[in-house]
């Protein structure tokens, strides 16, 4: 059986999810920060040692100034309300991106949050945050005066993190978006149509399940 270290999820269609409910972009938005919470809660009993969640990539910038101050807002609500629950459940937050972009008060409390968290044991949970896989790459080929696979991968964001098994998009585009683009060269590639908020457990365990059965050749045969 197929061992799984690590997930990573590009979570998709939090606006379209708003819109279709008709109460907005950002409605979708906050309910997707419950499924955040529900899926990290499942990935624990699941023993999942590693799950990354794909929150603001770098190209997301171009999107109206509204929605990405509200967002920016919900995460730090959500670290300012649940930073109790988090310790308690034994998380440890990891950013991963160029955070010294974001506000100041954001960045801040993505710091705090991953100092509080650090010697937590049960999962780590890697939130991409201003995140763009090329960009990535190319700071790591920067920092190395000689240049070799482990030199790289030990100055990207996911340093001594083992790369994911598993990629899972919702939202319906099977796309990668900019993301992890060194990390997921062998991952296997789950793209649902669901959207994000309306992403349960059981579909989790379903892609786990699905995840287990294939025969992962990595060149062989
Ligand atoms: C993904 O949902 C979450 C973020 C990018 C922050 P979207 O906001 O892209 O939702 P859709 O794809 O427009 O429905
Ligand atoms: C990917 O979703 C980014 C996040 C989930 C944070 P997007 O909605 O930004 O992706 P594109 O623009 O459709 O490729
Ligand atoms: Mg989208």
């Amino acid at each position: 059986m197929n061992k799984l270290n690590h997930i990573a999820f590009i979570m998709d269609g939090n606006g379209r999810w708003g819109r279709k409910k008709n109460k907005g972009r950002n409605y979708g938005h906050l309910k997707g920060v419950e499924t955040v919470k529900k899926i990290v809660k499942s990935s624990i009993k699941h023993r999942i040692p590693f799950v990354t969640f794909f929150v603001f990539s770098s190209e997301n910038w171009k999107r109206p100034k509204t929605e990405i101050n509200f967002l920016f807002k919900l995460i730090k609500n959500y670290f300012f309300k649940e930073i109790d629950s988090v310790t308690k459940q034994g998380i440890k937050i990891n950013i991963l991106g160029e955070i010294k972009k974001l506000p100041r008060d954001l960045r801040n409390i993505l710091i705090k949050c991953e100092n509080l968290t650090k010697k937590n044991k049960n999962i780590n949970v890697n939130l991409a945050i201003n995140y763009g896989g090329k960009n990535e790459i190319l700071m790591a080929v920067k920092k190395n005066k000689k240049i070799s696979l482990r030199n790289l991968e030990r100055n990207l964001y996911t340093k001594n993190m083992p790369d994911p098994e598993i990629l899972i998009r919702t939202g319906g585009n099977q796309r990668l978006s900019n993301f992890m683009l060194w990390q997921l060269a062998y991952a296997e590639l789950f793209f649902l149509k669901k959207l994000w908020p309306d992403f349960e457990s059981k579909d989790l365990k379903k892609v786990i399940n699905k995840f287990k059965k294939i025969k992962r050749n990595y060149g062989a045969i």
